[in-house]
């Protein structure tokens, strides 16, 4: 996609002024496509769904960038609201979570605070929370959050991003705490200073972490729609006959739904990313920064109203 539009979009994607519209005017523009609706009502029906056709599910009740502690902790209690759902119903379901949201960028005690009582939440009702990777001014502090709990709680994992020079050390780096990990591409708008502005180099190095933290021993779920990506790993497995327990794909909900069903055909573990929730905005824009069809497919929705 032409890089300008891709920046425009994850330009538009942190403007406060309109994550706010966004909010107050509700799913609009086509993003029912990407998320799964505004209500925990509404997203367990779908997690439900999913799971009928076996795919698992982790759930984003979606937001970031939080700037106040009323927030913050708004966001820690429906949190735990969907955790004891999810452990009620025996739904087949992590929950992803962000730092920003839980108030990461107004004190360090206060991120503590709501991650403990989330990781409580999910350790009685055995849900495994992942903690998404956000921009790079985040990554280390994200990381270093991560470690302490992981010395505390076994039900939690990251992410990281292939696009960021760092990353195969921070491979090496958390090989020590046995990491879930999740490997994305990335999806900020990060400086040539930390991150391969080539699309191929990230492609590649998408490749070499996989290998690593599955040579590793570790668990690590490939987070991608790229087939070459996906066939790369496949071949790796079988190649190093990694267990079927070691790992598994992960795709976001409505993007490649069908590729999604014959992964699990062909016996694959698979799992949905599936965010919900009144702060859609900020996920929907970089969505539509990945690819041109979606922003098409936007506009068609506009004009249609
Ligand atoms: P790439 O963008 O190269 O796309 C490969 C192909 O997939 C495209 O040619 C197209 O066919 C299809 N495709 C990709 N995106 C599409 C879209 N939006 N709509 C339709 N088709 C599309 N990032 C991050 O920084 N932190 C995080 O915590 C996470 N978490 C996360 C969880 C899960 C489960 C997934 C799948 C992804 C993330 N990401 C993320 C996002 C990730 O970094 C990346 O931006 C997207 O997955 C797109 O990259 P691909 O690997 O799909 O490849």
């Amino acid at each position: 996609m032409d890089q300008t539009i891709k920046n425009l979009f994850l330009f538009l994607s942190t403007n406060k002024m309109l994550i706010k519209l966004a909010k107050k005017f509700g799913l609009r523009f086509g993003a029912t496509r990407f998320v799964a609706g505004e209500t925990t009502d509404q997203v367990v029906k779908v997690i439900k769904e999913l799971n009928q056709k076996g795919l698992d599910v982790t759930l984003d009740y979606l937001g970031e960038f939080v700037d106040s502690r009323e927030e913050a902790f708004q966001t820690t209690e429906l949190t735990i609201d969907v955790i004891k759902r999810i452990g009620s119903l025996k739904l087949s379901s992590q929950v992803s979570v962000k730092l920003t949201a839980l108030g990461l960028d107004i004190s360090e005690e206060l991120v503590m605070k709501n991650m403990r009582r989330i990781l409580d939440a999910a350790k009685e009702n055995n849900v495994f929370i992942t903690i998404d990777m956000e921009d790079y001014t985040r990554c280390q502090k994200t990381l270093d959050i991560f470690k302490i709990l992981r010395l505390e709680y076994d039900h939690i994992g990251t992410v990281l991003q292939a696009y960021l020079f760092r990353t195969m050390s921070d491979i090496e780096d958390l090989n020590e705490y046995t990491a879930c990990l999740r490997l994305v591409k990335g999806a900020y708008k990060e400086s040539v200073e930390v991150a391969f502005p080539e699309k191929r180099d990230v492609d590649e190095n998408f490749k070499k972490i996989i290998e690593k933290h599955l040579l590793n021993g570790n668990f690590t779920s490939i987070a991608t729609h790229d087939e070459r990506i996906i066939e790369y790993t496949k071949e790796l497995v079988k190649i190093h006959q990694i267990p079927s327990g070691q790992f598994e794909f992960q795709m976001l909900y409505g993007i490649r739904p069908e590729r999604q069903l014959e992964l699990v055909k062909e016996g694959y573990k698979m799992r949905v990313y599936v965010p919900f929730g009144t702060d859609w905005y900020g996920y929907f824009m970089r969505r539509l920064a990945e690819r041109p069809a979606n922003v098409a497919f936007v506009l068609k929705g506009i004009f249609k109203k």
